[in-house]
């Protein structure tokens, strides 16, 4: 997971009264489930009558979608807060009005000390009440400062609108889908638990019903989310006790839906049929985001990882077994309170001995209210930046010996979006990295096969094969 942005452009803009109607932009922070609600809540704006724009100059209405995982990450809200306030500023000096909202994670940890610090907001809402959006709005016109941010009694999946088939069209042929929310975990470094609530999971109707819309709507990737994905948990057709991996095998049923991803998951929910589910199914994509944070098993402890390293490279080994060519992923975490030199050499060992395609990793963040952020021996910041520079070449040779040895490969690649060139496409490997193809805009959505000619820093080059 990175901090990533995105924004995006959605539905409703064919037809629309683009003069009369109000326009929203919205900046997402954080991690791929804030992307997937910033979808939902373009969705939930669209029925009040709001088109999505990409450009914040002409918003009426701008949505920060905020992240609360490391402090940089809320830093960012406060800054961008204050230039929207300079905005709206100058826009009242016009006659023009702005309204500004605040989403996400940050809205939920930080509440009513966001509309403190930012009178500028007239909007707090939480990721389990954004499907209140439209009325919180309405208050907000009125005159009235909104937060909402209370646990909803209700599940916004059912009061949100269903997919749209022909937004989803705009939206592209790769969609995120949300099963499962949440996190009983309470790892100690962790505000998840917090921001996000307890682990909840979305029924297997309600899953199957909005994953056959995308397709529809002409996605042929799917990436299911939840902080604890396999976690997830349902009752099958026959009211039997279902995981995710019945879920992916239901999944993989549906015509049309080509690839099946899905991420975050915990070491300790993975169980034997999700592990078959790798070995069976062919639009189970082979690659697999595992975070294991640390390899000393004393840190594991202190973190509430409730598993040791030697657990986790056997599940690797399982895994492996059951899917050979499956790469993997991770996040990391440098400097948790009490890492000794000692401890840190074992993550890099750990490091050795898996070889991840990809991965994430982060110097300790202390987050208030954590667990975490009570314990003594802080690691020293200059110490924190020397281990996370060390794990990191290493993490990047491991990625870029990856991308070496998938040169010469024949494989599938699902063509995505246009490239840098014209006439060229970029597409995504099995093991999903960006390859960059010679295609026709025409293409986008088809699956070729092709060969891997060149690795660079950041994506792969290929050339069309028969096969
Ligand atoms: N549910 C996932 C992780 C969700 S948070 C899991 O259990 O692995 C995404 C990543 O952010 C974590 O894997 C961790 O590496 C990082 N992270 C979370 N809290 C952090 C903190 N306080 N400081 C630094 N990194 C943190
Ligand atoms: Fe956070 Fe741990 Fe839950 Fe992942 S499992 S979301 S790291 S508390
Ligand atoms: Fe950030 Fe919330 Fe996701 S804290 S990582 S946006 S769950």
């Amino acid at each position: 997971m990175t901090d990533q942005t995105a924004t995006f452009t959605a539905a409703a803009k064919a037809g629309a009264d683009i003069a009369n109607t109000r326009k929203v932009f919205i900046k997402t922070y954080g991690c791929q489930m804030n992307v997937y609600d910033s979808v939902r809540m373009g969705d939930a704006l669209a029925s009040d009558g709001y088109v999505t724009t990409d450009s914040m100059e002409e918003a009426d209405l701008v949505l920060l979608n905020t992240c609360h995982i490391r402090e940089k990450a809320a830093d960012k809200v406060y800054s961008a807060l204050g230039r929207l306030r300079d905005m709206k500023k100058e826009r009242a000096a016009n006659g023009r009005e702005m309204m500004i909202g605040v989403a996400g994670c940050v809205a939920q940890a930080e509440g009513e000390e966001i509309l403190r610090r930012a009178p500028a907001v007239d909007v707090v809402i939480g990721p389990q009440t954004y499907h209140r959006l439209p009325q919180a709005l309405k208050r907000a016109r009125a005159g009235e400062r909104v937060i909402e941010t209370d646990y909803a009694v209700e599940d916004k999946f059912e009061h949100l609108p269903k997919v749209d088939k022909a937004a989803t069209r705009l939206r592209g042929v790769t969609a995120f889908l949300t099963v499962q929310e949440g996190c009983d975990k309470f790892c100690t470094f962790c505000v998840v638990p917090y921001t996000r609530g307890s682990e909840v999971s979305r029924p297997l109707a309600q899953i199957v019903d909005e994953a056959s819309r995308l397709v529809e709507g002409g996605v042929r990737e799917i990436t299911l989310l939840g902080q604890n994905v396999n976690a997830w948990h349902g009752a099958g057709p026959k009211g039997e006790a279902w995981g995710l991996g019945d879920l992916l095998y239901r999944l993989a049923e549906i015509p049309g839906l080509a690839r099946l991803r899905y991420t975050t998951s915990h070491p300790r929910d993975m169980d034997d049929r999700l592990i078959e589910a790798h070995r069976d199914l062919r639009a189970l994509m082979p690659y697999l985001h595992l975070p294991v944070q640390a390899g000393s098993d004393r840190i594991l402890k202190a973190m509430n990882r409730r598993h040791t390293a030697a657990d986790y490279l056997r599940l690797i080994e399982r895994i492996r077994t059951a899917r050979p060519d499956i790469a993997l992923s991770g996040d990391f975490i440098v400097g948790f309170p009490g890492e000794t030199d000692a401890d840190f050499e074992d993550t890099l060992r750990l490091v050795e001995t898996v070889g991840y395609a990809q991965a994430y990793s982060f110097k300790y963040s202390t987050r208030p209210g954590t667990p975490g952020a009570d314990l003594g021996a802080q690691v020293e910041e200059h110490v924190k930046g020397e281990r996370l520079e060390r794990l990191q070449a290493l993490l990047l040779k491991q990625q870029q010996d990856f991308a070496e040895s998938c040169v010469g490969k024949i494989i599938d690649l699902l063509l995505e979006k246009p490239g840098r060139m014209p006439d060229q496409l970029i597409g995504r490997s099995p093991w999903l990295q960006s390859v960059n193809l010679d295609a026709k805009a025409s293409q986008i959505g088809d699956i070729v096969s092709v060969r891997i000619i060149a690795a660079g820093p950041n994506s792969l080059f290929a050339e069309r094969t028969e096969r």
